[in-house]
């Protein structure tokens, strides 16, 4: 029996089996031994991060997205006084790119700032989105991996009809492979 790792409430009684959490994937199993073939669970982490102009709409965010049967990841801020933007859009790559969650939503003000310092790193498509069509073809033509959103210029409703397109959409491959390719080049410029 492997039911050390979650407390009571998250045991499989008919099984002894414990609900266990490895990187973003939840799994009925053994943490020693892996995943029950038969009771392989998982739930989706997404990430959220929001400076103090983003942090009413990432509250938003972060029920829809539990609403929606993922796991939330708040990484902060957890109140509306006065923060770095850039320090969350970190936070939300990095938790992105080392497998805490596999996507992110991220808020500031217009989104913009906190959306410029996610796209610092390597293998992050942070998109500013606008509403649900901006979402859906971030996700089908960008393989988008973070979502970022204005809380000062995008409307509570519209923004959560954003994050369920950009949740619902796969990305569509084919021709835009490659060209999601070519983002992930790093460039530099020679000295002139
Ligand atoms: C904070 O006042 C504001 O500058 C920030 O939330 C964001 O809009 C920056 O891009």
């Amino acid at each position: 029996m492997c039911l050390r790792f979650g407390p009571q409430s998250q045991c499989a009684p008919t099984t002894g089996r414990a609900l266990v959490r490895r990187c973003h994937i939840w799994y009925v199993g053994c943490p020693e031994t892996g995943p029950d073939k038969t009771h392989t669970m998982s739930k989706t982490v997404i990430a959220l991060a929001a400076d103090h102009a983003g942090f009413p709409l990432k509250e938003i965010m972060a029920e829809e997205v539990r609403a929606l049967g993922y796991e939330a990841l708040d990484l902060g801020t957890h109140d509306t006084a006065s923060v770095d933007y850039p320090d969350f859009g970190h936070a939300a790559a990095e938790a992105v790119l080392d497998g805490r969650a596999e996507k992110a939503v991220i808020c500031c003000g217009t989104g913009l700032g906190i959306s410029m310092a996610a796209n610092k790193y390597p293998g992050i498509r942070a998109a500013l989105c606008h509403d649900a069509t901006t979402a859906r073809l971030s996700r089908e033509h960008n393989d988008a991996n973070i979502l970022a959103l204005g809380a000062r210029v995008t409307g509570t409703e519209v923004a959560r009809d954003a994050v369920r397109a950009f949740l619902a959409t796969p990305f569509g491959g084919a021709r835009h492979a490659p060209r999601v390719a070519k983002i992930d080049q790093i460039r530099t410029r020679e000295a002139v």
